[in-house]
């Protein structure tokens, strides 16, 4: 089972590697971790010109960390570092174009406001997976 792990490097993204985890370790789950660097050109104007490449930076961070937790329990994965400015359209794009059969994912990020009960790249996600997916609390 191929299985796709968007993360933000938020609590419940966090949550949603370690679910990864224990479908690789238990189900030899194939997992693919994801994460999607913003990208603003209108904000570049006004900031240094290495604003974007430090956004890209801190998301490889955010991979490393996840991929980590993998390499420590000796499980192989997979990770890919995309930039755009919607996630929710990168994550969808991949997931079809790489035939995921699950995604795996938090219910919440890092960006929305902390009482809310499901982010909008979740409920985009949700709505258009060509595949099943898993919402982790
Ligand atoms: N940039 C990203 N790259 C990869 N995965 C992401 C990214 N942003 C969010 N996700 C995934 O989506 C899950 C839900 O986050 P979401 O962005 O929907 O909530 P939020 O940040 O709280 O709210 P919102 O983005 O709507 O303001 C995260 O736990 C993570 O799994
Ligand atoms: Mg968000």
């Amino acid at each position: 089972m191929k299985v796709l792990v968007p993360t933000d490097g938020s609590e419940h993204a966090m949550k949603a590697v370690q679910r990864a985890l224990e479908m690789a370790e238990k189900n030899g789950a194939q997992v693919t971790l994801m994460s999607v660097a913003p990208y603003a050109p209108e904000i570049l104007d006004e900031m240094t010109p290495r604003t974007q490449e430090k956004l890209e930076a801190e998301t490889a961070g955010i991979l490393r960390k996840a991929r980590e937790l993998f390499e420590k329990k000796g499980l192989k994965v997979d990770a890919v570092l995309e930039t755009g400015q919607v996630p929710a359209n990168n994550i969808l794009r991949r997931a079809e174009e790489g035939k995921f059969d699950r995604i795996v994912m938090g219910s919440t990020g890092r960006t929305g406001l902390a009482k809310i009960l499901m982010g909008s790249t979740a409920a985009k996600v949700v709505a258009h997976a060509p595949c099943e997916v898993t919402i982790v609390r």
